[in-house]
């Protein structure tokens, strides 16, 4: 069974202003579907072929020769578990589970800071997140295609800071953007349900 690309989990203008329909349609139905149909090409007739992409990321990690494969696997689940970090009316302060967890990292405000300074001082390509990392939560920015579940930390939560995230929005204006998905995007029922699955 070859992948496919999973349907946003609201309609692609549900987001505006602070992420277009015009992003979205490009993000999703041209990026994130480039590497879905790439990482089917790679995976024809290896043993990758039928595995989930979980455990391709974990198999291809480190591997030279498979290194095509494990950047296109690793994107395709950041991308899906991005659009999943967001919903609309999304955003600032957390309640309950989250809201715990961001006291291990000082409180929302501190955690605000330190994800906003992780997601901005990734040069180059890349995602900043919220991880559990041994069981403790951890703001981690990796590059390019990198994931921490190759690391066996579990995301909670993460931020495609990518330019083509954001490039037709807000232009070279990373900040902003992170700032917005901080603010108006952040879904922190997924933190949540992540929490509930780690216990
Ligand atoms: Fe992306």
């Amino acid at each position: 069974m070859a992948f496919t690309l999973p349907k946003l989990p609201y309609p692609d203008d549900a987001l505006a202003p602070h992420i277009s329909s015009k992003t979205m349609q490009f993000h999703h139905g041209k990026h994130h579907a480039g590497y879905v149909k790439k990482l089917n090409e790679l995976i024809e007739g290896t043993p990758y072929e039928g595995k989930t992409l979980e455990h391709i990321i974990q198999e291809s990690r480190g591997k030279e020769r498979d290194r095509a494969i494990f950047n296109n696997a690793a994107q395709s689940w950041n991308h899906t578990f991005f659009w999943h970090s967001m919903s609309p009316g999304g955003g600032g302060e957390p309640k309950a589970a989250a809201a715990e967890v961001l006291q291990e990292l000082g409180g929302a405000a501190a955690f605000r800071e330190s994800f906003l300074k992780h997601a901005t001082g990734q040069f180059g390509s890349g995602w900043a997140w919220l991880v559990l990392d041994r069981g403790k939560p951890k703001i981690v920015a990796t590059a390019n295609a990198m994931t921490p579940l190759a690391d066996g930390q579990m995301p909670l939560l993460t931020c495609d800071v990518w330019e083509h995230a954001y490039y037709l929005d807000y232009q070279n204006r990373r900040e902003v953007f992170v700032s917005a998905f901080l603010d108006h995007l952040v879904n922190w029922n997924l933190v949540a349900a992540q929490l509930k699955k780690a216990a």
